[in-house]
């Protein structure tokens, strides 16, 4: 299973990739508008950050023809390696079909609360399809079952679309998806750090160095023996 950070804030997303095995970085326009200003400013920031890896942009355009271009422009603007995030509806449907039969541009079928979107994205050509696990939660289902169950009909019908899971309020909830094999989950920030957050670690860790100190003398490491 991908990791991927879903931020826009170039020193949290730096930090993210200091620490930990991401594969990339999800954005979308509430994301985008928690930092303001130009976009792109930002987006090339990140860009220019993780180099070639994946990044996912979403478009803002509701009409076909409409959501077609502004998806070249962004790829344009931010490189082949750049995932358009279209909506799972009729008018993303159709620009998918677009895409898919003229031009090369990936793209992630986003805002995705069930099935049959992720069905139908498959068959217009998406790279990923993105469910909302805590969205979907929140409306009286089950996001992880949802999740579960697009992936069975990719595998069952042999269909090259990856999951991208998205939209979590717990590190449980993705734990749940790794059991399950999914290809890829995009994460906030919080989330990510709460994967290893631990007093039970942290405490473990204080009595080994505390343990090792008692005879070896403070500050010292395996490094000052021979
Ligand atoms: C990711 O690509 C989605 O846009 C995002 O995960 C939605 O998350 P939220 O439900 O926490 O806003």
């Amino acid at each position: 299973m991908r990791l991927l950070i879903d931020n826009a804030q170039v020193e949290l997303i730096n930090k993210a990739y200091e620490f930990y095995p991401i594969s990339g970085v999800t954005t979308n326009p509430t994301i985008l508008s928690k930092v303001g200003g130009n976009p792109f400013e930002i987006l090339r920031q990140i860009r220019e950050m993780i180099g070639e890896e994946e990044m996912h942009v979403q478009v803002i355009s509701t009409k076909a023809d409409e959501i077609v271009e502004e998806a070249k422009h962004i790829v344009n603007i931010l490189g082949r390696e750049t995932f358009v995030k279209i909506p799972a509806i009729d008018e993303g449907f159709k620009a998918m079909k677009i895409l898919s039969y003229t031009t090369e541009i990936s793209f992630t079928a986003t805002a995705v609360y069930t099935t049959m979107q992720a069905f139908i994205a498959a068959e217009c050509g998406a790279a990923y399809v993105a469910p909302y696990v805590n969205r979907i939660d929140n409306l009286g289902y089950n996001g992880i079952e949802v999740v579960k169950q697009i992936k069975n009909f990719l595998i069952n019908n042999g269909m090259e679309t990856e999951i991208l899971a998205a939209s979590f309020k717990n590190s449980q909830q993705v734990v749940e998806l790794l059991e399950y094999g999914i290809d890829a989950v995009t994460v906030a920030p919080d989330i990510l750090k709460n994967f290893v957050k631990n007093a039970a670690v942290d405490s473990a860790i204080e009595d080994f160095i505390s343990d090792f100190e008692s005879f070896a003398g403070e500050g010292k490491t395996m490094k000052d023996f021979k």
